[in-house]
C-alpha cells in the first residue's frame, strides 16, 4: 500500500474531524491553495455569510479574516465558529472605531449608514445596511435617493459606488493597504505587453486602477468573470491567493497577477495544520457579545437581502 506523505495525512485527519464534529470549512478565495482545496466551499464574503447561514452544521471553521468569522457568528448563534489563528484581522477594519463612526453621525445627522462587511461587529452594530464589494451598488441604489448617505470604511469602494450609482455619498478615509499597492502604472505596462488580456480589477484597488478595468468585481465575481471571458489571457489585480482558483478553473488561459507580492498577511496565517488544531481543541471561538449581536444583525439582513450585481 503507497505510503501517504505528511500533507495527505494531515489533510485525512482534518476530514475525519470534520465528520466527527458534524464541521464545515470556509474558505476564502485569498487563501492558501491547500486550504482552499480542503474546503466545503470557497468564495466571496457575501457567498461565505450566505453559506455560513444555509450549511447544515453545527461547527463553524472559518478559513479567512476576523471579520468574516464574526459575521458568521452573528449570523448563527446557535453555531460553533472558530478562526483557526485569532491574528488574521483585517487592517482595513481596524481604521474606524465606534468613536469615530458616532463623530461622523453627529456631523451628518439623518444620514443613513452603510458599513463594507469589513468592519467590526461594533461597527455594524451602528450602522444601517450592511454590503459587501458585489452587492455595494445594488444596496445604496435601494435607498432611498432624499436620503443623505455615509458610506464606511473604504474609501475606493466607495468612489466607486458613488460613480456606479450617481449618489453623492460621505465617504471616510480607509483603505487596504494590500490594495492600495497595486499600482495604475504596473497594470498599464502590463496591459501593454499582454494587450489582448482581459483586465479584472477589485474595487478595493485605487481609482487610478479602476479606469484601466475591463470590469471591477469582487473575488468570486472576478471568479465568473475570469470562467466566462473569451480572452485567453488575462489580468488579476488584487490579492494574489485568488489566482489558485483562477487557474484551477482556468487551465487553458494564462493568467498575470498585476502585483506578485500583494499578499494579504492576515489571510496567510491560516494553515492546514492550525485547521486541524481548531478542529481538535474546538479553538478559537468566535463569539460576539449579545448586546452588539442583535444590534448587528439588522444591517446584515438587509446586506443579505441583496444580491450579487
Ligand atoms: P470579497 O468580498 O470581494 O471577497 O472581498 C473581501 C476582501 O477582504 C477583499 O480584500
Ligand atoms: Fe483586509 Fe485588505 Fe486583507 Fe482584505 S486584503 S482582509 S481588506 S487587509
Amino acid at each position: 500500500m503507497p505510503t501517504l506523505s505528511a500533507t495527505d495525512e494531515l489533510i485525512a485527519r482534518i476530514q475525519r474531524l470534520k465528520a466527527e464534529r458534524q464541521a464545515v470549512i470556509l474558505s476564502h478565495n485569498y487563501q492558501i491553495g491547500e486550504i482552499q482545496d480542503v474546503a466545503d466551499f470557497v468564495g466571496d464574503s457575501l457567498e461565505l455569510s450566505r453559506m455560513a447561514v444555509e450549511m447544515p452544521a453545527k461547527v463553524i471553521v472559518f478559513c479567512g479574516v476576523h471579520f468574516m468569522a464574526e459575521t458568521a457568528a452573528i449570523l448563527n448563534p446557535d453555531k460553533t465558529v472558530l478562526l483557526p489563528d485569532l491574528d488574521a484581522g483585517c487592517s482595513m477594519a481596524d481604521m474606524i472605531t465606534v468613536e469615530q463612526l458616532r463623530a461622523l453621525k453627529a456631523e451628518h445627522p439623518g444620514a443613513v449608514v452603510v458599513c463594507y462587511v469589513n468592519t467590526t461587529a461594533a461597527i455594524k452594530a451602528e450602522s444601517d445596511y450592511c454590503c459587501t464589494s458585489s452587492n455595494a451598488v445594488r444596496v445604496v441604489e435601494g435607498i432611498p435617493r432624499d436620503r443623505e448617505i455615509i458610506f464606511i470604511p473604504d474609501q475606493f469602494l466607495g468612489d466607486h459606488v458613488a460613480k456606479q450609482t450617481g449618489r453623492k455619498l460621505i465617504l471616510y478615509n480607509g483603505y487596504c493597504p494590500v490594495h492600495y499597492r497595486i499600482m495604475a502604472s504596473d497594470v498599464a505596462a502590463m496591459k501593454a505587453e499582454h494587450p489582448a488580456a482581459e483586465v479584472l480589477v477589485h474595487p478595493e484597488c485605487p481609482g487610478e486602477v479602476h479606469e484601466l478595468a475591463d470590469q471591477v468585481l469582487s473575488t468570486s465575481g472576478m471568479c465568473r468573470a475570469a470562467k466566462a471571458s473569451s480572452a485567453d489571457e488575462l489580468i488579476i489585480a488584487t490579492e494574489i491567493g485568488i489566482l489558485h482558483r483562477i487557474e484551477k478553473e482556468n487551465p487553458d488561459k494564462r493568467v498575470y497577477a498585476s502585483c506578485q507580492w500583494c499578499d494579504c498577511s492576515h489571510m496567510r496565517v491560516n494553515t492546514l495544520e492550525k485547521i486541524l488544531w481548531s478542529l481538535e481543541d474546538l479553538q478559537h471561538v468566535v463569539r460576539v457579545p449579545e448586546e452588539i449581536r442583535v444590534r448587528a444583525v439588522r444591517a446584515l439582513d438587509r446586506m443579505l437581502a441583496v444580491a450579487a450585481s
